[in-house]
C-alpha cells in the first residue's frame, strides 16, 4: 500500500523542523549577544572549514519568504527554536523587546498561513555570558533556565501552545562537556554528568513554571530526546555489556529522568566513577518531577556497539569500558549514519511500553546527501525521498503495533549550518545557495507536498 498523510488518523501532525543557530544568522543584530556556538564556531579548528552561523541561511531577514515556502509544502506545524540570547541578552534579567518582536512576527506569519508554531526553548545555544559562569555544570543553570522559560512563555505564550524545553540533552551534556565536539568544547566527563543532572532539573522546574505562566487551555509542554537504539554488534557478552552502557547514557538516563524522576543504576555508577555522584541529588530530581504532555523523539539511525577491551573511551558515553562504534550494515547517509528505519519502530514501541499514556512526536528525522544540482537547476534528491518514505512507513508499522505516535517532522526545512560539519552537510527539503541565499525546493519538497495533499 502506498502511504499518504491521509492514511494516518485525523489529528496526526506533519511538519518540518529547524533550530535558531542553524538558520537565523544576524548574530549581532537587534540586541542579540553571543551564544556558546558563536564562540565555538569562531574557534580555529572547531568546525569543518571554520564555518560559523554569522549569516547561516539569513532566516532572520527572510522568515516571511520561508513561511511562504512552508505554506506551499502544506505542513500543519513548524518546529523552530528560540535563541535565548535574543530574548535575554544578559542570560537572565531584562527582556529584549526586539528579540520578542522577531519571534512574534514569525509566529504571526505562521498562524496567518494556518501553520502551528512549535517552539523549542533550548537547541544548544546557551548565552556565552552564562557559559562564562560555568554553563550547565553550574547548579545555578537550573534557575537561569527557569527564568528564561518563564520570560519566553510570558512573551509568546498567546501565540505558541506547544513548547519543548530542551532538544537532545544527551548532546548538550556529552558532546558539549565530554567529547568536546560541540560547544562549549570541553572534555570533562564529570562535568558532563553534572550538566545532564542540571538539564533534567531545569526541564522539570521549567515545566512547572510554564504551567502557571500565561497559561492557555491548549498548552502542551514536553521535551525532545534523541533516542538512538544501541544494539550489540555481535553475540558476545562484551558487546552486550557495552551496548547496555551506551543505552543507559544515551537513552535511559534522559527517559528515566523525564518520565520517572530517576537515574538508572548504571548511570549512578558512572557518576560515582567520575567523582560527581555526591553533587547529584536524586532526591531533588524525584521532588522536581513534572508530567509532560508529549515526548519528542528525534531519530536518525541505530548505534551498533562492539567491544574491544583496549579501545579508548568514547567521549559521548563516558564510563562504558571498551565500547566501539561499529560500521552500520547496508546503506549510509553522508553523515555515515546507517539507513535503518526498523530502529525507529523499535524505539517507538519501547517508549510506548515504558509510558503508554505519553503521546510521541517525531520531532526530527531526515538525511544528508550530497545533492547534485542538475543542468536544469533541479535537485533530484531521490535518496532523501526514499529515506523519508521508509521512516514514515516505520511510523505506520509502530502505530499498527500500538505505538502512541501523533506527529512527524522532517529535519530540515532548509539546508543549514550542521554544527561541527558547517555547511558541508545538507539536510533540507529546500536547497539554500549560500552565495545568493536563494531557496530552491528540491524534488523531496515536491514529494512531501504531494504526500501531504493527496
Ligand atoms: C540533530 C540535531 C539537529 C540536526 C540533526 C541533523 O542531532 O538536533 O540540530 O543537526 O541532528
Amino acid at each position: 500500500m502506498e502511504l499518504t498523510a491521509q492514511s494516518f488518523p485525523k489529528g496526526f501532525i506533519w511538519g518540518t523542523a529547524t533550530a535558531s543557530y542553524q538558520i537565523e544568522g544576524a548574530v549581532d543584530e537587534d540586541g542579540r549577544t553571543w551564544s556558546i556556538w558563536d564562540t565555538f564556531s569562531h574557534t580555529p579548528g572547531a568546525t569543518l572549514e571554520g564555518d560559523n552561523g554569522d549569516v547561516a541561511t539569513d532566516h532572520y531577514h527572510r522568515y516571511e519568504e520561508d513561511v511562504d515556502l512552508m505554506a506551499e509544502l502544506g505542513i500543519d506545524a513548524y518546529r523552530f527554536s528560540i535563541s535565548w540570547s535574543r530574548i535575554l541578552p544578559d542570560g537572565v534579567g531584562a527582556v529584549n523587546p526586539d528579540g520578542v518582536t522577531f519571534y512574534r512576527g514569525l509566529c504571526e506569519a505562521l498562524i496567518a498561513k494556518g501553520i502551528r508554531p512549535i517552539a523549542t526553548l533550548y537547541h544548544w545555544d546557551l548565552p556565552q555570558v552564562l557559559q562564562d559562569q560555568g554553563g550547565w555544570a553550574n547548579p545555578d543553570s537550573v534557575g537561569w533556565f527557569v527564568e528564561y522559560a518563564t520570560a519566553a512563555k510570558e512573551a509568546l505564550g498567546d501565540l505558541i501552545q506547544v513548547w519543548a524545553t530542551f532538544n537532545e540533552p544527551h548532546c548538550v551534556a556529552f558532546l558539549g562537556y565530554s567529547s568536546g565536539i560541540h560547544a562549549p568544547g570541553l572534555a570533562d566527563p564529570g562535568m558532563a554528568y553534572l550538566a545532564a543532572h542540571h538539564l533534567m532539573l531545569a526541564h522539570h522546574r521549567a515545566i512547572a513554571a510554564m504551567r502557571v505562566t500565561n497559561a492557555q487551555d491548549d498548552d502542551r509542554l514536553g521535551i525532545v530526546l534523541n533516542l538512538i537504539p544501541a544494539w550489540p554488534n555481535d553475540p558476545s557478552d562484551g558487546a552486550a555489556a557495552a551496548a547496555r552502557g551506551v543505552d543507559a547514557i544515551h537513552n535511559r538516563l534522559f527517559a528515566a529522568a523525564v518520565l520517572d524522576g530517576k537515574y538508572p543504576e548504571l548511570v549512578l555508577g558512572y557518576m560515582e566513577k567520575f567523582g560527581v555522584r555526591d553533587q547529584i541529588s536524586v532526591d531533588a530530581l524525584a521532588d522536581a518531577v513534572e508530567t509532560i504532555d508529549f515526548l519528542g523523539v528525534n531519530y536518525y539511525n541505530i548505534n551498533h556497539i562492539a567491544h574491544d577491551p583496549d579501545a579508548p573511551m568514547i567521549g559521548q558515553w563516558p564510563g562504558v569500558d571498551g565500547a566501539v562504534l561499529a560500521t552500520p550494515p547496508g546503506q549510509v547517509t553522508e553523515m555515515g549514519w546507517g539507513v535503518e528505519p526498523v530502529g525507529l519502530s523499535w524505539m517507538l514501541n519501547r517508549v510506548t511500553r515504558w509510558a503508554p499514556d505519553v503521546p510521541l512526536l517525531i520531532m526530527e528525522n531526515g538525511a544528508a546527501y550530497p545533492d547534485e544540482v542538475g543542468d536544469d537547476g533541479d535537485i533530484r534528491d531521490d535518496m532523501r525521498i526514499a529515506y523519508i518514505q521508509q521512516h514514515i512507513s516505520a511510523v505506520w508499522d509502530a502505530r499498527a503495533e500500538g505505538a502512541n505516535v501523533w506527529g512527524y517532522f522532517v529535519w530540515s526545512l532548509l539546508d543549514n549550518f550542521e554544527w561541527s560539519f558547517g555547511y558541508a552537510r545538507r539536510f533540507g527539503l529546500i536547497r539554500v545557495d549560500y552565495d545568493t541565499m536563494e531557496r530552491t525546493p528540491k524534488k523531496s519538497a515536491r514529494w512531501y507536498r504531494e504526500f501531504l495533499s493527496s
